[in-house]
This record gives C-alpha cells, structure tokens and sequence, in this order.
C-alpha cells in the first residue's frame, strides 16, 4: 500500500495540556479515511497538524513526525503556504471569503502567482466543475458568495481547495452545518474527488463515516485507539471502547 502521510508518535501540547499523546497513523494515497470520536478527543488537533495550522497558535508545542510523500513538513526548509497548497483544508462552516464567486475560487491560483485572464478562467471553471457547482454558479461568477446557500458555499470552498491541485484535502466536519440534501451533495463529492485526492474526513455522522470512507481511526482523550478498514471498525471492532462508541454507549 503506498502512503502519502505517515504521522509518527505525534505528542502536542496547548500550554501544559497534553492534548495528542502519541498518535500514529498512516494515511494510504487516493482513499477516504474517517476521523471519528468524541467531542474534545484531538480529532480537529491532529488533522491541523497536517498541514501546520496549529502553529498560528502561540501556545501550540509538538514532538513527533509527520511525513508528506516521505518528507518531514516539519523541516524548518519548509515553505508553509506551499504546504497548504500541497495540503488543503476544508472547515465546519462554509467560510467563503466576502468577494465574488469567481474571486473565491481564484484566490489561491492569485496567491501562487497566477494572474494570466485565460488560465485563470479556465483553472475557476475546472475546480467548480469538480466541486460541482458549476451549473449552478456559471452565470453569476460576479456575484457574491455570500449569496450562496450553505451547500453552494461549502461546495465553494471545496472548489476553492482544490483549484490550486492540493494532493491531500482535510475536511473537518464538512456536512455538520448543512442540511441532508446538500450533506449527500457533498459525499456524493467526495467519491468522485478520492480519484484523484487523498481525502481526511472528520465526521460525528457514523453512518457518513461507513458511506464515504474506506478506512478509519476512532480517536478517545488524544490517542487512536483502533484504525483500519472502516468495515471492520464498525462491523468487528477489536477494542470495546470502539464498540461502545459506535454502538451510540457514549459520546
Ligand atoms: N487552542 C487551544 N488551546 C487550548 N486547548 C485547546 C485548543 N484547541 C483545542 N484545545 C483542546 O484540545 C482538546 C481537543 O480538541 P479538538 O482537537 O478540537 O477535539 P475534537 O476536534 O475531537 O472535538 C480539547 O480538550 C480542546 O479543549
Ligand atoms: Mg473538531
């Protein structure tokens, strides 16, 4: 199986609070893999370790590895907001910026220095197609975002994301501010996004997480206490605590 990131004993911590306590994980290229656990146990912590969105926060320390095609994002060498191009990120709430349609989607191919009219039109017309929302959106790309319903902006955003051709898309809890027929918009998105991204998905929904994922990691007080196969997570759990999690005994 080829792995596109491999996190290795993975310790962070906020201030004295030890939040991640050695977390590892492998993340095979081109799948789906669901984060699940309760509220509070390190999910949204560690996928912002991916792609080193923890570090805007001043208190944020860590030890441990994470290797992105077998590099260490970490290394100092690094180039952070070449990082996030490489890794994006999709939040709970649709967070479209206050600027046109297109403006959105354009924004990160503007940031790597994409200015050519054409390429630009093109590149916006390609990330909405394939997040989707092109039908809807294409004659009113001057329009604002704001406009949009939920689902469109969260559609958006994934178009947005994957404009500048990231390698990995972390999604935390994507659907949880969206109403059914836009939540099944968005997995029907991500099945045909695994293709050709490596999608991390954080869900509270266990039945999303058994539609959409091909493996999974159940996390409790900042450690992964089973990962594998999402059918056998959720058919033939080795551990009770994941049994008792799935089965709805808490969280
Ligand atoms: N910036 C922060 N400073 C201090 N504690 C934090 C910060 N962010 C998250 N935490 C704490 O880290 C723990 C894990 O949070 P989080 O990763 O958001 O969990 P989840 O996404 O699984 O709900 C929680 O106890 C939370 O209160
Ligand atoms: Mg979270």
């Amino acid at each position: 199986m080829e792995y596109i990131i491999e996190a290795e004993n993975l310790n962070v911590y906020f201030d004295e609070l030890h939040i991640l306590k050695g977390v590892s994980l492998k993340i095979p290229k081109n799948t789906v893999t669901a984060l699940i656990g309760p509220s509070g146990c390190g999910k949204s912590t560690f996928i912002r370790t991916l792609n080193r969105m923890n570090d805007l926060i001043s208190t944020f320390r860590m030890d441990g590895t994470v290797l992105l095609d077998g590099e260490d994002i970490y290394n100092p060498k690094v180039d952070v907001v070449d990082l996030r191009k490489r890794v994006g990120m999709v939040f709970q709430k649709p967070n479209p910026f206050p600027k046109s349609i297109f403006d959105n989607v354009a924004y990160g191919l503007r940031v790597h220095g994409i200015n050519d009219k054409d390429i630009l039109e093109h590149k916006v017309e390609e990330a909405l197609k394939g997040a989707a929302l092109w039908d809807e959106v294409e004659n009113i790309l001057d329009k604002s975002a704001m406009g949009l319903s939920g689902g469109q902006q969260q559609r958006l955003c994934i178009a947005r994301t994957i404009a500048v051709e990231p390698e990995v898309i972390l999604m935390d809890e994507p659907c949880s501010a969206l109403d059914p027929i836009s939540t099944t918009k968005i997995e029907d998105l991500i099945h045909k996004l695994k293709k050709d991204y490596t999608i991390i998905i954080v869900t509270h929904n266990m039945q999303q997480a058994t539609r959409v994922s091909k493996y999974a990691a159940f996390f409790l007080h900042g450690e992964i206490v089973e990962n594998g196969r999402t059918e056998q997570i959720f058919l033939e759990p080795c551990d009770q605590r994941t049994e008792d999690y799935i089965t709805g005994r808490f969280g």
